[in-house]
C-alpha cells in the first residue's frame, strides 16, 4: 500500500487524485488528524487512517502494511523537527521500504531559514537508514497568485523580494511528481530539486496582473522589516509574517530559482505557467 501524510491538505489531496488515476484506491491510505475531514476519499475507497505527527502513538498502526510512505512536511513551522522524526521512526518500525519527504529547492545551500527544519528531517531520513528519496519542492505558484485579488485592489504587489527569480509551479505540479516517484521504481537515494520551468521577478509578477486585469499594478519593493510589518499590521500572525518576509529575503538572494527543469523532467510535461495560476485566481 502506498500512504500519503498530510492527505487532508491542499498537496495532499493533489497527490492522492494524481494516484487514485493509476491506483486502486484501496491500496491507497490517506493519513490525517482528522479523518471526517477527508469522507469524501473514504467514499471513493481510498483507506483513511488517524495519524497525528505529534503524537507517535497514532503513526504505528496507521503505517500498518503500508511499503511507501510520502511524508509531506507539516504546516506547524517551528514543531516540524520533531514531528517529522516521529514519522521517520514509526516508519522504520513498520517496515516502510520506500520514504518520500517534501523538502524545500536546495535545502542544503539555501538562504530561506525554513531550510533548517527540512535539513533536519533530512539529515534524520538519512540516519535512519530507510530507503528514501527527497522532493525538495520549490516555492508553489499559488504562494503568490492568493496575493493577486489584493494587489489588483490596491493597485501595487508588496514585496522584498528585489530582482530574485522565482522558479515557482503549482503545487498540481509538485503533487504530479510526488505521484510518480510513489509509482516508480529505483528511487530511493534521488534528491530531486524540483521548480518551474519558468521563472519571474516580482515586479514580472505585478506586471502580469497589471496585463491579465488591466488595470495598472506596480511592484513596490520594501526592505525586509518594512515588509515584515505591513504583513503584521495586514493582520497576519507575527510567525507568518516573519516566515514570509524572510522567505521573499531569501528569494532576493536567488533562494526560489532554479533552472535544472527538474520537476518538468519528472512529471513529463511542462509546468503550469504563472499566467494560468493567475487566471484563477483574478477571475
Ligand atoms: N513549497 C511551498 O511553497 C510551500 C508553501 C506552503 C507550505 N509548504 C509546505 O508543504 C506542506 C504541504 O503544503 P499544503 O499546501 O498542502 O499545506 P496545507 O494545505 O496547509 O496542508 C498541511 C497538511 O499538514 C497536516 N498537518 C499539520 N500538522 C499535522 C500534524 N501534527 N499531524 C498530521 N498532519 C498534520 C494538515 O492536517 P490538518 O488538515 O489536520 O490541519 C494538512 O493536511 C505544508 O505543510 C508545508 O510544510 C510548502
Amino acid at each position: 500500500m502506498i500512504a500519503v501524510t498530510g492527505a487532508s491538505g491542499q498537496l495532499g489531496r493533489l497527490v492522492i487524485e494524481q494516484l487514485l488515476a493509476k491506483t486502486e484506491p484501496s491500496q491507497l491510505v490517506a493519513l490525517v488528524r482528522t479523518p471526517e475531514k477527508v469522507a469524501d476519499l473514504q467514499q471513493k475507497g481510498v483507506v483513511v487512517r488517524a495519524a497525528d505527527y505529534a503524537q507517535p502513538d497514532t503513526l504505528l498502526p496507521a503505517l500498518q502494511g503500508v511499503k511507501k510512505l510520502l511524508l509531506i512536511s507539516s504546516s506547524e513551522v517551528g514543531q516540524r523537527s520533531a514531528q517529522h522524526v516521529n514519522v521517520i521512526n514509526a516508519a522504520k518500525q513498520a517496515g516502510v521500504e520506500l520514504l518520500a519527504y517534501t523538502s524545500l529547492l536546495h535545502a542544503d545551500t539555501s538562504p530561506l531559514p525554513l531550510r533548517f527544519e527540512h535539513l533536519d528531517t533530512e539529515k534524520a531520513i538519512k540516519e535512519s537508514g530507510l530507503p528514501a528519496v527527497i522532493l525538495r519542492n520549490g516555492w508553489y505558484t499559488e504562494n503568490y497568485a492568493g496575493a493577486a485579488p489584493s494587489a489588483f485592489e490596491h493597485g501595487a504587489v508588496f514585496g522584498c523580494a528585489g530582482e530574485g527569480k522565482i522558479a515557482s509551479a503549482a503545487r498540481a505540479d509538485y503533487a504530479a511528481a510526488a505521484a510518480v516517484v510513489l509509482l516508480s521504481a529505483d528511487q530511493a537515494g534521488r534528491v530531486y530539486e524540483l521548480a518551474g520551468d519558468e521563472s519571474y521577478t516580482l515586479k514580472d509578477f505585478a506586471d502580469e496582473i497589471a496585463k491579465q486585469s488591466g488595470k495598472a499594478v506596480e511592484y513596490k519593493n520594501l526592505t525586509q522589516s518594512e515588509y515584515f510589518d505591513l504583513l503584521k499590521n495586514g493582520g497576519l500572525p507575527e510567525p507568518i509574517a516573519a516566515m514570509l518576509s524572510e522567505s521573499d529575503n531569501g528569494a532576493a538572494q536567488g533562494g526560489l530559482f532554479d533552472d535544472s527543469k527538474q520537476l518538468s523532467q519528472l512529471i513529463g510535461r511542462p509546468t503550469t505557467l504563472l499566467t494560468e495560476v493567475l487566471k484563477g485566481f483574478l477571475l
